[in-house]
């Protein structure tokens, strides 16, 4: 099973980007911790991080035949981008949408989700753990094809 992992604009500063709201772990550390869980559960991932839109929809469309499920954490463009929205959509692979924070607890402009519908579900408010149980609801949702 492989997983992709995309991150969105401003996680590259994770670590020193509003501490009190993100935490201070940066993306590298959530990628180790992540590629650690994956490796007890014999998963093969890809990590990624883009600030360009485009680019990040690039690589939903690369996953095409190579990745089984996609972990997004799209970041501010979850808010705004039709463009991820249509990609996640248009490729068919089942994508889970995460956050470190609560959006539904933060600014209004944050409730709103325009890649929730396309997703098999969300998970937020959970700190970095949300990538670790954003890694487990891919397992889930895998072997769970049918169903889920
Ligand atoms: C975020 C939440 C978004 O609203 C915000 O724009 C981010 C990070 C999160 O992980 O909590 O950049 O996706």
């Amino acid at each position: 099973m492989k997983v992709l992992f995309l991150n969105g604009p401003n996680l590259n500063l994770l670590g020193t980007r509003e501490p009190e709201v993100y935490g201070r772990t940066t993306l590298a550390d959530i990628e180790a911790k992540v590629r650690e869980r994956a490796a007890q559960l014999k998963i093969e991932i890809g990590f990624r991080q883009s600030n360009v839109e485009g680019e990040l929809v690039n690589w939903i469309q690369e996953a095409k035949g190579k990745f089984d499920v996609i972990v997004i954490n799209a970041a501010a463009y979850t808010h705004t981008s039709i463009a991820l929205r249509d990609a996640i959509s248009a490729v068919g692979i089942p994508t889970i949408e995460i956050h470190l924070s609560n959006i539904h607890a933060r600014e209004e402009f944050r409730h709103k989700s325009l890649i929730a519908s396309v997703c098999k579900g969300q998970i937020c408010g959970f700190g970095q753990k949300s990538y670790i149980l954003g890694l487990e609801a891919a397992v889930y949702v895998n072997e769970n094809k049918k169903t889920s």
